[in-house]
C-alpha cells in the first residue's frame, strides 16, 4: 500500500490529494497538513513520519528579487525538525528559479528532495492532475527512479516520466509558464492590430489555429476571465521571477521582457499591482 503525505492543501496540494484518494479510484493512505488550521487533516508529525512520499505545495509568491522563499523554507524546516525517517521522499511542488533545489538539498542534508513541477491550471485543478501529459522529475536517480514508480503505480502508462536533474526540471516549469504568457501577449498584440486594420477577430483566430501546430491553449482574447492579457496567480508571478533571475545571470530576455511590456499595457493595473515596482 502507497503512503502518501501532503504538505500544504490549496489548489496543487488538494489535486494530488484528490488524485491519490478511493474518491479517485485509488487505493493509497493519505496524511495531510496545513498550517492554516481550517485545511489542516492531520499532524505534521503524522504526515512526515507515516508517509513513503511526501508532496510540498506551498506558496512561493512574488517578491522584489524575484521570489519569496520563505514558506517552502520554513516547510522543509519544519518537515526536517519532525522526520524521524531516512527513506521518505520529499517532492517538491512549488515552482521554483532554476538553481533553487539544489542549494535546499544542501541545505536540509536529512531530507531527500526531488523536485516535481506540476502544470495544472486553477480552473480545473483536479482533473488536470490526474491527467497529465508528463511526469518532470529531478533529482538524484535513486530518489527519482523511486517518484517514477509511484506515479507508474498510480497512472500507468499513460504518459511518459522525465527523469533529469534539479535545473533541468526547474527550468521545464518556467518554460512553459513564460511560453504560455507569451503566446498570451503575442495574441493581444495580433487583435490591437487586427481591429485598427478592421480584420475580422473570429475568422483570424480559426485561419491561424487551425494549424495543428499552434495548438488552443492560451487563443482567447480576451482570456477565460474575461480580460486581456494574462493574470491569476502563476503566469505573472513566474515571468517576472525569470526575469528577474535572468538579469542577475545578465542575460537579456528580450522575447519575454516583451510579453511582459504587453501585458502591463493591455491588463487591468489593479491584477499587476504586486508586481509593479
Ligand atoms: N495554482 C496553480 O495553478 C499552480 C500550478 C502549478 C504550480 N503552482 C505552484 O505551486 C505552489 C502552490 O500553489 P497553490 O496554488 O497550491 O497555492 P495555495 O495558496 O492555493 O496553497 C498553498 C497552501 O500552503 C499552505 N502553507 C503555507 N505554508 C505552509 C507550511 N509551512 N506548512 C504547511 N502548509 C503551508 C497554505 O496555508 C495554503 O493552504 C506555488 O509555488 C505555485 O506557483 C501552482
Amino acid at each position: 500500500m502507497k503512503k502518501i503525505g501532503i504538505i500544504g492543501r490549496g489548489f496543487v496540494g488538494s489535486a494530488v490529494e484528490f488524485g491519490f484518494s478511493a474518491q479517485c479510484g485509488c487505493n493509497a493512505i493519505i496524511k495531510s497538513y496545513d498550517i492554516d488550521e481550517s485545511r489542516k487533516k492531520d499532524s505534521l508529525d503524522e504526515t512526515v513520519n507515516n508517509s513513503d512520499f511526501i508532496f510540498v505545495s506551498v506558496p512561493t509568491p512574488s517578491n522584489h528579487s524575484g521570489i519569496d522563499l520563505s514558506f517552502l523554507m520554513s516547510a522543509l524546516k519544519s518537515i526536517e525538525h519532525v522526520n524521524r525517517r531516512n527513506d521518505n521522499v520529499i517532492l517538491i511542488r512549488s515552482t521554483i528559479i532554476p538553481g533553487t533545489t539544489k542549494k535546499l538539498d544542501e541545505i536540509f542534508k536529512n531530507l531527500n528532495i526531488v523536485f516535481n513541477p506540476e502544470f495544472l491550471t486553477e480552473r480545473s485543478a483536479k482533473f488536470d492532475f490526474i491527467n497529465q501529459s508528463r511526469f518532470v522529475i529531478g533529482g538524484d536517480p535513486k530518489f527519482t527512479r523511486m517518484v517514477a514508480q509511484l506515479y507508474k503505480w498510480r497512472f500507468g502508462n499513460t504518459a511518459p516520466i522525465i527523469q533529469t536533474n534539479f535545473e533541468t526540471a526547474e527550468l521545464i516549469k518556467y518554460m512553459n509558464n513564460c511560453f504560455f504568457a507569451t503566446k498570451v501577449s503575442f495574441l493581444n498584440e495580433m487583435k490591437i492590430l487586427s481591429q485598427k486594420i478592421g480584420a475580422d477577430w473570429e475568422t483570424s483566430i480559426q485561419g491561424f489555429v487551425s494549424d495543428g501546430r499552434i495548438g488552443h491553449s492560451h487563443t482567447q482574447v480576451p482570456g477565460p476571465d474575461g480580460k486581456l492579457g494574462f493574470g491569476g496567480n502563476c503566469l505573472p508571478k513566474d515571468v517576472k521571477a525569470i526575469l528577474e533571475f535572468s538579469k542577475k545571470l545578465g542575460i537579456n530576455l528580450s522575447t519575454i521582457k516583451g510579453a511582459w511590456e504587453t501585458n502591463l499595457d493591455v491588463r487591468p493595473k489593479e491584477d499587476l499591482k504586486n508586481y509593479l515596482n
